[in-house]
C-alpha cells in the first residue's frame, strides 16, 4: 500500500460564526496564543508524516499564503538584530513542507471545497484536515491516529467524537454495523446534520478524514443537501456503495476554534500547557475567582 503523503486544508468559508472578526480576516488565522490556527493543523500533519499541502482558500485570504512563504525582508530585519530564534521560527514550516494553495470562488460548501483538490490528489488517498478544528492527540497526533487505522484497512477513514444528544443536528454523524465496537468501525452509513430522532448514533464526524480518490467521482455530481450546500458527507454516503469506510474514534481533544467557545477554551488550555504563560494564565483566572 502506498504511503499516504499529501493532506487537503479547506479554508475557504466566510466564517458567519466570527463575524465581524471574520469580515476581514479568516478564521483559520486566529492566534491560539501566538500561532494562527491553522498553523496547529498544519503540525499535527507534519508531526504525522505528511510532507504535500494543499489549503484551499478565498479571494480574501491570502494572508494565509504570506503566512505559510519566506519573508525575506523581515528575515533581513531578524539578521541585523541577531534574533536566530525568531528567524528558526518563520523558516521552519517553509524548509520542511510543500505548500500550495487553490481558489474556492464560490462558497458552496465543504464537499465543493475538497472537490477542488481533485488536482492536487492526483489519484492518490490524502488527508482532509479542516481549517477550524484543532486536535492534542493524548498519545499521538489525530492525524498520525487515522494514518494507522488507514495501514490497517486501506480505506476511508472518518475521525469521530462523541458528542451529547444536544449537538447531533450540527454534525455529520455515522452510523455503525451492528455489533461492532471499539475504536475502529466500518460504517453502514453516515447522515449531515440529522434531527435528533433520526440520528443513528452519536459518533459525530470531527474534521479529520482519510479520503481514497473514488470521493472526486460522487463530489463531481453531488447535489446540495442540508443547508443548501454540496456536502462532503453526502458523497461519504454514495462512496459506502463501492468501498468500504470506517469510523476511527480519536483519541485526544477537539477544539472548534470556529465557534467563540472553541476558541475561548483553547487559549486559555493552550496557555495552560505553556512553560513560558502557565503562570501568568494561572493568575489571570486565580484572580477572578
Ligand atoms: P465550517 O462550516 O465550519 O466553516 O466549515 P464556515 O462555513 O466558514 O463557518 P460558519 O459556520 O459560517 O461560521 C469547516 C471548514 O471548511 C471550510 C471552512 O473554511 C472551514 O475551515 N469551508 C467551508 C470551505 O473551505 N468552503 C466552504 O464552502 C465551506
Amino acid at each position: 500500500m502506498k504511503k499516504i503523503t499529501k493532506a487537503v486544508i479547506p479554508a475557504a468559508g466566510f466564517g458567519t460564526r466570527f463575524l465581524p472578526f471574520t469580515k476581514a480576516m479568516p478564521k483559520e488565522m486566529l492566534p491560539i496564543v501566538d500561532i494562527p490556527t491553522i498553523e496547529y493543523i498544519v503540525r499535527e500533519a507534519m508531526d504525522s508524516g505528511i510532507t504535500e499541502f494543499l489549503i484551499i482558500i478565498n479571494e480574501g485570504k491570502e494572508c494565509i499564503k504570506t503566512h505559510f512563504g519566506k519573508n525575506e525582508v523581515l528575515e533581513r530585519f531578524l539578521t541585523e538584530k541577531n534574533k536566530t530564534a525568531e528567524i528558526e521560527q518563520i523558516n521552519e514550516l517553509p524548509s520542511k513542507i510543500n505548500v500550495s494553495f487553490t481558489y474556492q470562488y464560490e462558497q458552496l460548501g465543504l464537499g465543493h471545497a475538497v472537490l477542488c483538490a481533485k488536482e492536487f490528489a492526483n489519484g492518490e488517498p490524502f488527508v482532509l484536515l479542516l481549517g477550524d478544528d484543532v486536535y492534542v492527540g493524548r498519545e499521538k497526533p489525530a492525524t498520525k491516529q487515522l494514518l494507522e487505522a488507514y495501514e490497517k484497512t486501506g480505506c476511508s477513514i472518518l475521525g469521530t467524537l462523541e458528542v451529547p444528544d444536544s449537538d447531533v443536528s450540527k454534525y455529520g454523524i455515522c452510523e455503525p454495523f451492528e455489533k461492532t465496537t471499539g475504536d475502529l468501525i466500518k460504517l453502514r452509513s453516515v447522515v449531515e446534520k440529522p434531527k435528533l430522532e433520526d440520528a443513528p448514533s452519536n459518533l459525530a464526524i470531527g474534521g479529520r478524514y482519510i479520503l481514497t480518490p473514488a470521493i472526486f467521482d460522487y463530489l463531481e455530481n453531488q447535489t446540495r443537501g442540508a443547508g443548501n450546500e454540496i456536502q462532503l458527507t453526502d458523497s461519504i454516503l454514495r462512496l459506502m456503495a463501492k468501498e468500504d469506510v470506517y469510523s476511527l474514534a480519536i483519541d485526544g481533544r477537539r477544539y472548534d476554534i470556529g465557534s467563540k467557545k472553541g476558541f475561548l477554551e483553547a487559549t486559555v488550555d493552550f496557555s495552560l500547557a505553556r512553560a513560558d504563560l502557565a503562570d501568568a494564565m494561572k493568575e489571570i483566572i486565580n484572580n477572578r475567582k
